[in-house]
């Protein structure tokens, strides 16, 4: 079992587990979220022709969005210190075809001169919440975009999350899920701070926010929640709140929750702004 592994949390202090089984959820996560950056970055005037930067790129799925945008003689390029998932991305995206893709390999919050910049438009989705100082990376964005180019960012809040009929393995996965990330100092609320963190990176107020939400059946939602639950378990194991017999409970409990048919679940709503740079 995935969730039995013994295994250090990530050196560069990402909480989620690096492996194939993980990497296929940020691309099921990337699915159910594609409407909602396609309508953001369709608002934000992403046009033909345009160059385009993607910070925490990951398996590449906004980079494809992106690329159905711009164009082929449109620019897109990834950032994320995920070197492998990142080159992975690239080599699918190339093939595919569509735009002109380039990944770099880094910590965005050690990086300064970005090959390509300054871009058109600037964007990260699920970044945020993992990193310590947010605005830094805003700020850091704001300096790649071109003036009149749009700095545009969609994070999740975690505030709304919830089950109804109320069921134990929620209650499991909720513990797990929150002492990791409170533990790792992981914003639970990166989705509502937006309009701040773009102030304390000096690009002033929001021009434009905007949130989406889906309400499913937990059946719909059970296989993502285990892999996420599994993807934190090294975590929480190195913290001492999790172990295996409790994992095998969690799983069980929550194939039976999902099997009654009873219980609709509100996921993390996904709140997004952009701004103008001037
Ligand atoms: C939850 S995933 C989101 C992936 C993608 N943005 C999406 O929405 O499909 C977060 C990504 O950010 C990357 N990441 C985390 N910290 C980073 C950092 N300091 N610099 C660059 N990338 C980072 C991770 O490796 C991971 O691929």
């Amino acid at each position: 079992m995935a969730a039995a592994r013994a295994r250090k949390v990530n050196p560069d202090g990402y909480v989620h587990a690096r492996d194939a089984r993980e990497y296929q959820r940020p691309r099921d996560q990337a699915r159910m979220w594609q409407g909602a950056t396609e309508q953001v970055l369709d608002a934000a005037g992403l046009k033909l022709g345009m160059s385009t930067l993607d910070v925490g790129s990951g398996p590449g799925a906004v980079m494809g969005l992106m690329a159905a945008r711009v164009g082929a003689e449109g620019k897109v390029t990834g950032i994320d210190i995920d070197g492998g998932l990142g080159t992975e991305a690239l080599a699918e995206l190339r093939a595919q075809g569509g735009a002109q893709f380039n990944f770099i390999q880094g910590n965005v919050l050690e990086l300064d001169d970005v090959p390509g910049a300054p871009f058109d438009l600037t964007f990260c989705r699920l970044l945020l919440m993992h990193l310590q100082d947010p605005s830094l990376v805003l700020e850091k964005m704001h300096g790649w975009t071109k003036p009149g180019g749009m700095v545009v960012a969609q994070e999740f809040d975690f505030g709304a999350i919830a089950i109804e009929p109320l069921c134990p393995p929620m209650a499991e996965f909720n513990r797990l899920f929150e002492g990791v990330f409170r533990a790792h100092g992981r914003n639970m609320r990166a989705g509502r701070q937006l309009p701040a963190q773009f102030e304390a990176a000096g690009l002033g107020a929001p021009d434009r926010t905007a949130a989406a939400a889906h309400f499913v059946p937990l059946a719909e939602m059970a296989d993502m929640l285990v892999g996420v639950y599994d993807g934190l378990f090294a975590a929480g194991a190195e913290l001492g709140i999790a172990d295996t017999g409790r994992a095998t409970v969690f799983r069980q409990e929550m194939a039976e929750a999902a099997a009654t048919g009873r219980h609709y679940c509100l996921p993390p709503i996904l709140i997004s702004a952009w701004k103008r740079v001037s």
